[in-house]
């Protein structure tokens, strides 16, 4: 497959840049959203702690991680006193207190990976999700939003890449595919590997922020204020690096031994981490190490089907940015 690898790209890409910059706008949402989030859970706080004072929720996922687009669900994590309660009892009580106060929609799924509430608020029009002590989830979306804010060339990736990933039905983790999750770690990952590096390794640096949840230490350099030129010696435009993130996925990466980790700002082998053969349904075709639950790779949806898929798009979207006079058309046509 490597033989199209390209090394450098021949058509002239910065002309792509103030296309892929108005899409990037056009994704991101208008301030009025998040007052809309903040009403819904002000109310959502409100319903709950009748029931259980000592509660708290805490916002993650897109909503708070800062890779949220226009009109996105929103994501919550109901954080109980007592963190070995029985999530379904506390879902199905949940569901009824939310179906009493006029949320539409209401549904409880306690029989699935992460169970969770569903709901829509017909005030605000926001579709809301409710898991309970997913304390991870929570620390993991800190640390996206943590990574947003040193370089913007990031957030302007990772928009572009769901955007595609959406476009393209290669969104869809019940199908094989990845989730948004593993695209923003991917985009994290690959701004680590550029030379200059354009992202720096949190966790690899001074731990100014540590915490334990689940038995899993948490820690990272939080200060990234103390950061924000980091990237600055690479002058890699958007286009550029939309281009070469296509071309690494499709020519560069190497499925057969690689693991790309966050954790570590490296690749790591499949062999060291004993993700080399099936286990279960786990089976390591494509591989995106979790930085904090490390044992937990994102790929382990992907099967042998779908990873033909994914890597079919790879190859679609780097050809479309290496020969298409209209990229930004063509890459986003729904599939
Ligand atoms: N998450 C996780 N482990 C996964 C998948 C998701 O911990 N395997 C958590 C992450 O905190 C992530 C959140 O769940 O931020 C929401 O995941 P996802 O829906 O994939 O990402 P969003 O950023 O919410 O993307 P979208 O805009 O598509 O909803
Ligand atoms: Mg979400």
């Amino acid at each position: 497959r490597n033989f199209k690898r390209q090394t450098e790209c021949r058509i002239d890409i910065s002309r792509l840049n103030a296309p892929f910059l108005s899409i990037y706008d056009s994704l991101i949402p208008p301030e009025e959203e998040k007052g809309k989030q903040k009403q819904l859970l002000t109310l959502l706080e409100k319903l709950v702690s009748k029931e259980w004072p000592e509660a708290r929720l805490f916002l993650y996922g897109s909503c708070a991680n800062s890779f949220g687009v226009s009109k996105s669900d929103i994501d919550v994590c109901l954080a109980t006193e007592d963190p070995d309660v029985n999530k379904s009892d506390v879902l199905l009580k949940l569901a009824d207190i939310l179906q009493s106060d006029n949320l539409q929609n209401v549904q409880a799924l306690t029989r699935a990976r992460v169970p969770i509430v569903k709901l829509m608020d017909p005030v605000t029009g926001i579709s809301c999700d409710i898991c309970i002590n997913n304390v991870l989830a929570v620390v993991n979306t800190r640390l996206l939003r943590d990574y947003a804010n040193i370089d913007v060339r990031l957030r302007q990736l990772a928009f572009i890449v769901k955007h595609w990933a959406k476009s393209r039905g290669v969104n869809e983790t019940y199908q094989g595919t990845l989730s948004s999750y593993a695209y923003v770690l991917m985009c994290i990952h690959f701004l680590q590997q550029r030379k200059p590096a354009i992202l720096p390794c949190l966790q690899g640096m001074e731990r100014t922020y540590v915490v334990k949840v689940d038995n899993i230490e948490c820690a990272y350099f939080d200060q990234v204020e103390k950061l924000s030129g980091f990237g600055s010696r690479n002058r890699e435009s958007i286009a550029q690096l939309v281009w070469a993130f296509f071309n690494y996925w499709a020519y560069c990466h190497d499925y057969t031994n690689d693991v790309i980790s966050v954790r570590t700002g490296s690749i790591l082998s499949k062999r060291v981490k004993d993700w080399t053969r099936r286990i279960g349904n786990d089976r390591h075709l494509i591989c995106i190490e979790d930085p904090f639950e490390t044992s937990h790779d994102l790929g382990r949806v992907v099967d042998k089907y779908s990873i033909k898929v994914l890597r079919e798009e790879f190859e679609r979207a780097a050809e479309i940015m290496q020969h298409d006079p209209n990229p930004c058309v063509k890459l986003f046509e729904p599939y």
